[in-house]
This record gives structure tokens, sequence and C-alpha cells, in this order.
């Protein structure tokens, strides 16, 4: 089974638009608030810092059998970026299995932003043949746990580094 790439995927509110090197001046200001790193861990990237990181990020993965899928989410209306939802894909001889994560800049909270780009990034891998997807969310994370119920995951009783899994198998 081949590698994946990240496609733009356009939901009522948003497009999520595969990340590019050039995202990384508007997203460092996106990421800026040092409480958005509070259950991640981390602390804000400085434009060049955030530079590299994308580079990186866009270099992909070292294992041909994994694809790193990476999304800035945009706001149509205003237009302007608001965020990141990201995908890591692993293909395996049952399948390919999804393992997601998201992030909304403090400003653009509470508008149901993240919910929407999870349904939309979920769809996405429901329509690439993905079987699986799993998200680790922090038991105290009240926000990331209703974005994964909002998404379709339901939680497990199976721990990953402090974290619950949550997980959504697609019927085949
Ligand atoms: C988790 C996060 C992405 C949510 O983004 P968001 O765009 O504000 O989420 P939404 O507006 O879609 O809201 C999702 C749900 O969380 C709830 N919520 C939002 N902020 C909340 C808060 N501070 N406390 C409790 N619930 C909150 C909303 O009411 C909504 O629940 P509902 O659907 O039952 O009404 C954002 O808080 C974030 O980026 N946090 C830092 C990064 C992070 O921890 N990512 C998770 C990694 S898996």
């Amino acid at each position: 089974m081949n590698g994946m790439a990240a496609e733009a995927i356009g939901t009522k509110r948003l497009d999520l638009l595969p990340l590019r090197v050039g995202h990384a001046e508007e997203m460092a200001v996106v990421l800026s608030d040092p409480a958005l790193y509070a259950f991640i861990g981390g602390t804000p990237d400085s434009p060049r810092a955030l530079r590299s990181r994308y580079r990186r990020m866009m270099s992909g993965s070292p294992d041909p059998a994994v694809s790193w899928l990476n999304w800035v989410i945009r706001f149509r209306d205003e237009p302007c970026l608001t965020g990141t939802v990201q995908a890591t894909v692993t293909a395996s001889g049952s399948g390919r299995n999804a393992e997601i994560a998201w992030v909304v800049g403090t400003p653009w909270q509470g508008r149901g932003i993240a919910t929407e780009a999870a349904r939309g990034l979920v769809d996405w891998l429901g329509r690439q043949s993905v079987r699986t997807v799993i998200a680790h969310v922090h038991p105290e994370h009240r926000a990331s746990a209703a974005v994964a119920a909002a998404a379709g995951l339901v939680p497990t009783d199976e721990w990953h580094e402090g974290e619950i899994r949550w997980c959504h198998r697609f019927e085949r």
C-alpha cells in the first residue's frame, strides 16, 4: 500500500489546506499562546523555528509505511489561518490506521472550529480506506475530549503516555 499525501478538504466554514513552509510566519502568531501547550507539551516556536519544523515535517517520514499528513485550518470568511490538524497514517497488512491531533489558536477557540476540522479530517480519512482512527487525549482535557467525541471517536480503556486512547473504526 503506497504512502498518502494531504489533499485540500473543504467543510462548511473551513478550508483544510496541506501544510507548506510558507505558512510558518502566520502560524507562529496563531500558535503563540503558551497556554496552548498545557496538555500537549512544548512551548511556542519562533517563525524561524516553525519554518524548520515545517520543513522537517514536509520532508516526510523516514519509514515508507508511515505518512505524515498535515493541514492548516483556514477560516474561509475572514480569511485567516486558525490552527492545524494532522494525521499520521501507518500502512500495515490489514490496511491503513491513522492517529490524529488538532490545535486551534486561542483567539479562535470556542467557535466549533476544531470540531468541524476534526470531522472533516475523519470523513476524508474514511474515503482513503483508513480502517481505524485514534487520538490520545489527556483525561482532564475536556475540550479535546469533546472534539474527539464529535468526530465520532469513543474512549477506550487503553492509555498511552498518560493519555486516554480514543478510537473510531470504519465499517468496511
Ligand atoms: C482542544 C482544542 C483544539 C479545541 O478547539 P476549539 O476550536 O475551541 O474547539 P470547539 O470550539 O470545536 O469546541 C469543542 C468542544 O469543547 C468545548 N470547549 C471549548 N473550550 C473549552 C474549555 N476551555 N473547557 C471545556 N470545554 C471547552 C466546547 O464547548 C465544545 O464542546 P461541545 O461540542 O460539547 O459544545 C483547543 O482547545 C486547543 O487547541 N487546545 C490546545 C492544543 C491541544 O490540546 N490539542 C489537543 C491535542 S489532541
